[in-house]
């Protein structure tokens, strides 16, 4: 599998409503004072140290080795490292594994799930939220069409989810799939910030002018969909759509 890495200063720059909307995540968290809690894919470390905050002992995983060092410049006081959502190991049992904006990059889900249940102590809770079924489709539907190749993400519907953590030794508590219009920054440049922090690997063969070439191509085809006419705030409307859930693990039958 390719491990996404990342421009941490275009992230950092022109991307914060990522954790800015996960912040609900951690109202559905509830964390406690003392509980041990893993952010599993923390970035450059904002949910983490938000989770922090409420006293719970954070501990912050990414794959991208940049995310770790900018995490750990932003925070020098919190502990984050390089470990694979699919594989990692933990200390001891945690009470919790929160994860914002991340499993949506990880084509393998299964893997994900099953090692944040060797990381959970029994009815240790994993809540989670990332791009469900449907998630900025109209932005996929035109790249793919432009390019003619697939998209990379994994979009699962709430059946799917739900079924995979209730055959990996969890109990589902709550699972939803909600729409979340997401304004994007840089008003017309927008779209085209959106597709280069994000979408890099579609271009990653492309040169420059034909890169440029198929963003204007994609933007011509979402844009009666996607943009907004309003004066000077005028700009792109992502069609982003989050599965949440909240799950836990169960104990040996
Ligand atoms: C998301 O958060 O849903 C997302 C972000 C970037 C690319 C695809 C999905």
């Amino acid at each position: 599998m390719t491990i996404q890495t990342w421009d941490t200063q275009r992230y950092q720059a022109q991307h914060d409503f990522v954790w800015q909307y996960g912040a609900a995540l951690i109202d559905l968290l509830t964390p406690q004072p003392g509980e041990r809690i893993l952010d599993l894919g923390c970035g450059l470390g904002q949910l983490t140290h938000a989770l922090a905050e409420t006293g719970a002992l954070v501990e912050g995983i990414d794959a991208d080795p940049a995310m770790i060092d900018q995490a750990q410049q932003n925070y020098p006081e919190l502990t984050f490292r390089r470990a694979d959502a699919r594989d990692f190991e933990v200390a001891s049992p945690l009470d919790a594994v929160f994860s914002n904006a991340v499993l949506h990059w990880v084509s393998e889900p299964e893997a994900v799930i099953q090692a944040v249940g060797r990381a959970l102590k029994k009815e240790g809770r994993f809540v989670a939220e990332f791009g469900g079924k449907g998630n900025v489709q109209a932005i996929v539907s035109a790249v793919e069409a432009c390019l003619h190749c697939p998209s990379f993400w994994y979009f699962p519907s709430v059946a799917e989810y739900a079924s995979l953590l209730e055959s990996n030794g969890f109990e589902v508590m709550f699972a939803t799939l909600i729409d979340r219009p997401t304004p994007l920054k840089a008003g017309d440049q927008g779209l085209a910030n959106w597709l280069r922090m994000f979408g890099d690997r579609f271009f990653a063969n492309l040169s420059e002018a034909d890169t440029i070439s198929v963003i204007r191509q994609v933007e011509d085809r979402v844009r009666s969909r996607l943009y907004q006419n309003n004066g000077p705030n005028s700009g792109w409307i992502a069609d982003y759509r989050r599965l949440r859930i909240v799950a836990i693990k169960l104990g040996d039958a």
